[in-house]
């Protein structure tokens, strides 16, 4: 049943970003499309640049008063793709107030070791630490969205995440998920081909979708700014991060260089835009979006 985004209560959106440091970043096994010829062809002084610049954009939107505060947690021996730190968590705020986050169940073992170091991280931060007894893979910010501004989630399922994550999130929340089926392999996570604008815009790329989950996100947004999937696959501008929620309303986003369609959309919703370079992180699956974490 859908439900009227009208009726739905505001979200507290967080202010402070998490990221992993980039000093054990690597590629070992093969485990998106990207991935494919890569192994071993990581620059890691390159990557620490780039991780840096990225870093450096966050800590500016901190001066200029959009965020509270940057903190890093350690990457880890033998957890290589821990830099990629959207995907191990989800955090929200209860309908008690509480800070709550809940950990991941990621599809790779090797990616199920990074789990407890953020666990550790969000305990020291005085969170709520919630395990999923009932779905076998959610694979965090990755795959869940909120919608700007509402107490609405968009949950992105069929790659990396089950479906079945979604009915428990919901149980565990208390905030409705509207779950999309990921049909194409090169979209594999939700933060690869969907990026709400406004609490009215989205970004997206259609060949990610199928006919029912168009139809479901058409129905939370009247203005739908498409990008191809050529552009979303080469540029990874649909790993764009954006903060739409400053307190004098300014619009902020940080994506990979080189896109046309989404800088379009981008300006047309009057973001202030940083491109920046994460070559090195792209080679991984991975960019802007999926190397921070936005937390309370
Ligand atoms: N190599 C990582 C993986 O395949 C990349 C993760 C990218 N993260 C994201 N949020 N899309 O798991």
């Amino acid at each position: 049943m859908l439900l009227n985004k009208i009726k739905l209560n505001n979200r507290i959106e967080p202010r402070r970003i998490l990221m992993c440091s980039p000093e054990h970043f690597d590629i070992i096994d093969v485990k998106n499309p990207y991935m494919q010829v890569q192994a071993g062809k990581i620059d890691r002084i390159t990557a620490t640049k780039q991780w840096e610049k990225l870093k450096s954009v966050y800590l500016k939107w901190v001066d200029e008063g959009y965020l509270d505060e940057v903190l890093v947690i350690n990457g880890e021996v033998g957890c290589e793709d821990m830099v990629f730190c959207a995907n191990q968590s989800f955090p929200f705020i209860g309908k008690n107030g509480r800070k709550n986050v809940i950990l991941s169940k990621m599809k790779h073992a090797s990616r199920q070791k990074e789990v407890p170091f953020f666990k550790k991280f969000y305990l020291s931060q005085h969170y709520n630490c919630i395990e999923l007894m009932h779905s076998n893979s959610f694979e965090g910010m990755g795959d869940i969205i909120p919608h700007p501004g509402k107490d609405l989630y968009y949950g992105g399922f069929g790659h990396r995440s089950d479906a079945n994550a979604y009915e428990e999130i919901t149980k565990i929340t208390g905030t409705p998920v509207v779950t999309l089926e990921l049909i194409n392999e090169n979209f594999y996570h939700l933060d690869t081909c969907f990026v709400p604008l406004s609490e009215d815009a989205v970004m997206l790329c259609k060949d990610a979708f199928n006919a029912e989950g168009l139809i479901q996100i058409q129905q939370y947004f009247s203005k739908i700014y498409f990008v191809d999937a050529k552009e979303a696959i080469d540029t990874f501008c649909l790993n764009a991060h954006v903060i739409n929620y400053t307190e004098n309303h300014k619009k902020l986003a940080v994506l990979q260089k080189g896109s046309i369609q989404a800088i379009e959309a981008l300006k047309a919703e009057n973001y202030e835009i940083e491109e920046i370079e994460t070559g090195e992180f792209m080679q991984s699956g991975g960019s802007v979006f999926c190397m921070k974490m936005m937390i309370y």
